[in-house]
């Protein structure tokens, strides 16, 4: 049951639990603004915190982490990997520096960003994140953007199952079939843009309902 922004799901590794309800800082400048943001979110009650190596401010994500009074094991952090190291060794080496750069000693969740199959490589870094996550580095690893088809390849020679799978969800993009394949895996789908960047509070059927449940759009 989702009550809070405490709540949480649990992972398909064994135990590992996810907040529902996270702050992403995509588009986020560092310095300043993500570190006010980060450190506004975790004052308010937030414990989930998503960035991405591409988007450019895990430095300030990882003062405000810092800077937080909350307890480590109390904050579920999540960073990604970019397309252009999926290179086994490149894989490596990116996640060493998102983790040098976030000042952390381990990740709660790392993600491939996207598929990106015309490289042909998300399999060469699924193998890297597995060796990350058997080193104890990252505590659930998983995929973003990924299709059903790229899941089931990706699963044929995997040794460890995605937990999670990151992708644009929102009433206006349902997804029904992906979520349907990943239940059925036990892949936690997780929503990017779930207000479709805002979008979906102009939408008027949305408003209706809300209203007739006394609720923001949003909410
Ligand atoms: N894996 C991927 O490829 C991928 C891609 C895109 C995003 N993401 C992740 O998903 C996160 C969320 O994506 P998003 O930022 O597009 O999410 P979103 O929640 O769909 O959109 C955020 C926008 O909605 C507005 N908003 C939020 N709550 C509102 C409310 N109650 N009333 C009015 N406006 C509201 C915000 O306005 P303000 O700016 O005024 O706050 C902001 O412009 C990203 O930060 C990133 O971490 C991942």
């Amino acid at each position: 049951m989702v009550k809070n922004l405490q709540s949480t799901t649990t992972l398909n590794n064994g135990g590992v639990k996810m907040p529902w309800f996270g702050l992403g800082v995509f588009q986020v400048e560092d310095g300043e603004e993500v570190y006010n943001s980060v450190k506004w979110a975790l004052e308010h009650g937030y414990k989930s915190i998503d960035t991405a190596a591409i988007y450019q401010n895990e430095e300030g994500v990882g003062k405000a982490i810092k800077d937080s009074i909350i307890p480590r094991e109390e904050l579920f952090i999540t960073s990604k990997l970019w397309n252009a190291d999926q290179a086994y060794e490149d894989a490596i080496q990116a996640f060493e520096t998102s983790l040098d750069k976030l000042g952390l000693d381990y990740l709660d969740l790392y993600l491939i960003h996207w598929p990106v199959p015309e490289q042909n490589k998300y399999k060469e870094a699924w193998k890297a994140m597995e060796k990350l996550y058997k080193d104890g580095k990252i505590r659930a690893i998983g995929v973003s953007n990924f299709k059903e088809h790229h899941l089931e390849d990706l699963m044929k020679d995997a040794e460890v199952i995605p937990t999670v799978n990151q992708v644009e969800y929102h009433p206006h993009l349902q997804q029904i079939d992906l979520h349907e394949f990943c239940k059925q895996h036990n892949i936690q789908l997780e929503a990017w843009s779930p207000l479709k960047q805002g979008q979906v509070l102009t939408d008027q059927t949305l408003a209706d309902i809300a209203k007739r449940h006394e609720k923001s759009t949003a909410r």
